[in-house]
């Protein structure tokens, strides 16, 4: 079985980790603090921080691992979707590494990594066919998984993503970004009592635009009344975001499980993280749900490479002239 090296930059975090057998022997992450002054990723910042972090997250994953880079038999790199500017170091710098060492390359998308993570050696895993739920910063997805070949969108956010909902609420509630894991902790302290829009969308499409505007009507009329309305209610202000948000995934989810019957139901990206969402999924006993681990939710290397393995079996290599996809289909 082969030792590859993932490598993923598609947005704010620089990753490298080791997958042998099946088995992630290390799965190193470099966060980018500096977008937090800003509120939000600033793709410039971003790619001129990856390369800075590349090199020393790639030596990290293979001390951790113990491997040496001549023991690698293929480097498995994010092709897309993403921020073009990030992409292109961790691109570069594969395709670089794959020539020195002379081993394959493998291009690996995204999203669907998100996904294949739920195939590491030791976690449980979904049976075919299974609903794949990505929520995360920057793409809200359902996904008809028919095999690792066959993926389908079929439904997806026609506006902002759940996680950039969960972060754009965190803005206006004065929270750092990103906002959700700090709208997850409060939240635990208050109570879900107000009532924001839910989006009238139809299908399995997702929108997170009304809530936006919702959130900021409510708090601008609060604040007329009394200038320290979110300081002197921030923990159910988080509540009643959260509650909304999630309320709204799962209703979309329960309506792709209705269309299709399929119960097996694999989450994947930064907002599976979220407690009340884990919660409400694994209370529905109808449903198997699977969640990823918490070191694998948001953007890591480990699911690069997992997905790459599926494409080493199969020879499916990639190619030295490919480039940096901001989008790309499944
Ligand atoms: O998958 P990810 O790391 O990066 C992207 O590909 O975007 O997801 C990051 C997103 C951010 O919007 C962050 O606020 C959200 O995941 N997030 C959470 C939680 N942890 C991370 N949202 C809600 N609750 C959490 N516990
Ligand atoms: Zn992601």
């Amino acid at each position: 079985m082969p030792i590859i090296l993932g490598i993923e930059s598609s947005c704010d975090d620089t990753a490298a980790a080791v997958l042998k057998d099946g088995s992630i022997l290390s799965n190193v992450i470099a966060n980018q603090q500096i977008h937090e002054q800003y509120g939000g990723v600033v793709p410039e910042l971003a790619a001129r921080a990856h390369l800075q972090n590349i090199v020393p997250v790639v030596d990290q994953a293979l001390a951790q691992a113990n491997i040496d880079k001549k023991d690698l038999h293929a480097v498995a790199y994010t092709l897309g979707p993403g921020l073009v500017g990030s992409l292109l170091v961790g691109n570069s710098f594969a395709k670089s590494l794959a020539i020195s060492l002379n081993i394959p390359l493998i291009e690996v998308n995204h999203m669907q990594a998100h996904l294949l993570v739920h195939f590491e050696k030791d976690l449980p895993q979904p049976k075919f066919p299974f609903l794949g739920l990505t929520v995360s910063g920057g793409h809200t997805q359902l996904v008809l998984v028919e095999d690792i070949d066959h993926m389908k969108v079929i439904g997806e956010t026609l506006d902002d993503a759940v996680g950039e909902a969960f972060d754009k609420a965190g803005k206006m509630l004065g929270l750092p970004y990103p906002s959700g894991p700090s709208i997850d902790r409060l939240a635990k302290k208050g109570v879900a009592r107000i009532d924001f829009a839910k989006p009238k969308v139809s299908d399995l499409d997702f929108s997170f635009s009304g809530l936006k505007t919702s959130i900021l009507y409510h708090l601008r009329a609060k604040q007329k009344e009394d200038s320290q309305y979110i300081a002197n209610n921030l923990n159910d202000l988080c509540a009643s975001v959260q509650t909304t948000i999630v309320s709204i995934v799962i209703e979309k989810l329960t309506s792709a499980v209705k269309q299709t019957g399929i119960t097996e139901i694999a989450l994947g990206g930064g907002v599976s993280a979220n407690s009340e969402l884990r919660n409400a999924l694994m209370a529905n006993k109808e449903w198997n749900v699977y969640l990823p681990p918490l070191s694998l939710t948001t953007d890591n290397a480990a699911m690069i490479a997992l997905a790459g393995a599926f494409k080493f079996e199969k020879g499916n290599f990639g190619q030295l002239h490919s480039h940096a996809q901001s989008r790309m289909s499944f």
